[in-house]
């Protein structure tokens, strides 16, 4: 007897919810950047992308910003295929402009163990910038390793893995418009099955 499999689209009928839609996703990020604003004023900021996960929030992001920014980007690579991190995540691709006695931004996708955003914040720290702030998109509180938090959060959300918006799984789903967890048949892996 044949068993049959289903084939993942990678397209939003691979998702078991949306939890975030577009238009959620789009009023938040104009409220974060008033809020980021309203700390800066007018001061020339460094804002740093964290590849790739961020990207896709971070061009909405300075796209909200009234603000003169400086865009720089760094590398991290903590998931590989599958839903559960590398430890400890990698950090690549050196920064293009210098960040000493600059005002630096640092935006990531999602802020889960913590793993990541601390091991960024010490690397960042050593080229010795005017201030450093953290912003992200999504906050995981529940899986939370290390005692960290973001100076901007856009939205918490529950400890399931989540793709879309730029978040991916296995490189797939960054280009869908809202933000939903994946069924856990398209997941290879998953901590849902551990
Ligand atoms: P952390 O080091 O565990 O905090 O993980 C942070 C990084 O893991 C993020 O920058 C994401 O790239 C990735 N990540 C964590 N949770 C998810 C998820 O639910 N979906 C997709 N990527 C995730
Ligand atoms: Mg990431």
């Amino acid at each position: 007897m044949e068993i049959s499999q289903k084939k993942p689209t990678y397209g939003l009928e691979d998702l078991e919810s949306v939890l975030l839609s577009e238009t959620q996703i789009a009023n938040r990020v104009s409220e974060l950047a008033k809020e980021i604003l309203s700390h800066y004023g007018d001061r020339d900021i460094t804002i740093i992308c964290v590849l790739s996960g961020a990207i896709v929030f971070t061009s909405d992001l300075i796209r909200n910003l009234k603000l003169p920014t400086r865009l720089d980007c760094l590398r991290s690579d903590s998931y590989g295929s599958s839903t559960k991190p590398n430890d400890p995540p990698r950090i690549s691709s050196p920064l293009k402009n210098d960040i000493e006695n600059r005002h630096v931004l640092l935006v990531d996708d999602i802020l889960d163990t913590g793993n990541t955003l601390s091991e960024l914040i010490e690397h960042l720290g050593q080229s010795k910038p005017a201030s450093l702030r953290t912003c992200v998109l999504l906050d995981k509180k529940e899986r939370r390793q290390l005692k960290i938090k973001a100076d901007y959060v856009g939205f918490n959300v529950p400890d399931a893995f989540v793709v879309g918006y730029g978040l991916d799984f296995a490189e797939h789903y960054r280009s869908l418009p809202c933000i939903g967890v994946l069924k856990p048949e398209f997941q290879k892996g998953s901590y849902f099955q551990c």
